[in-house]
């Protein structure tokens, strides 16, 4: 299926571009309309630097592999989190001692799991989606890894997860955030998650720099939404930030 079809089925566009390293050009930042994928599950797997990370960083618990290949196999499979990335989220959260922690986008569940299995055994991932079918793929893996306990599964959309946890007295109650939906809605997770993490709290959002499209946003409403939130945070005294060119961009926006 043609990528912009596929982004209309899916109301996500998860699926941008990409992100390798340009040794020696100085350029980071190639569409896949340039035949660069950014994503290590991606072409940019291929890419020699991509390669040296992955062989000298990652620790991928073996159903996170599983649950990799498995998804692979979906014709979706570009909309999965960068590998690399998600094991710094799980790093945070164990930094920061997470216990709860909320996913807005989980498709098959790649980066829940993730989370999962660094949360103690009283913790839970707020698990966002509005399709099924995706996380019927990721839920055999997730009761493989003895972890499905920890994941609340909310298939609806998003916001209205959030605006049900925060009636239910939760706000300042999570550690952690995940923001890796449907892109036009970012600065309203954005709002939402700030109310609901707490002081220290991490909120990560995926896909900022959405393949390069980013420095020249056009009219299109996902990129202009991204860019948006992008220079928000930038100047939001709420938070300290740093945002970090790791698969296709992410921001970590630390509460203060
Ligand atoms: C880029 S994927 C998420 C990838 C995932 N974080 C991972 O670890 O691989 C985006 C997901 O957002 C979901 N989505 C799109 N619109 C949504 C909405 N309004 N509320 C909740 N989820 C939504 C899609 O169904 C899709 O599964």
């Amino acid at each position: 299926m043609d990528l912009s079809n596929l982004q209309k089925v899916l109301g996500v566009t998860g699926l941008g571009l990409g992100l390798v390293v340009g040794v020696g050009l100085g350029k980071r930042f190639f569409s896949q309309s340039h035949g660069r994928s950014f994503k290590s599950h991606g072409g940019a797997k291929d890419d020699p630097l991509t390669k040296y990370v992955l062989q000298n960083s990652l620790r991928e618990h073996p159903v996170l592999q599983k649950l990799k290949q498995r998804t692979l196999e979906d014709q979706n499979y570009l909309m999965m989190v960068a590998c690399e990335e998600a094991q710094l989220l799980a790093n945070l959260a164990t930094l920061i001692k997470a216990k709860k922690v909320i996913e807005i986008g989980v498709y098959t569940g790649y980066n829940t799991l993730n989370m999962a299995l660094t949360l103690p055994a009283d913790g839970v991932v707020v698990a966002c989606d509005i399709n099924m079918d995706f996380a019927n793929i990721g839920k055999p893996f997730w009761s493989e890894a003895g972890v499905e306990h920890k994941i609340d599964l909310r298939i609806k959309p998003a916001s209205e997860t959030l605006d049900e946890l925060l009636q239910a007295g939760e706000a300042e109650t999570y550690d952690f955030a995940f923001i890796d939906a449907d892109k036009v809605n970012y600065c309203l997770y954005y709002e939402k998650c700030l109310q609901l993490i707490r002081k220290g709290g991490i909120i990560a959002i995926d896909n900022v720099l959405w393949g390069g499209r980013v420095l020249s946003p056009g009219n299109d409403a996902e990129t202009l939404s991204i860019d948006e939130l992008n220079k928000k945070i930038a100047r939001d005294s709420r938070v300290n930030v740093s945002m970090l060119a790791i698969g296709d961009g992410v921001t970590l926006a630390f509460k203060l």
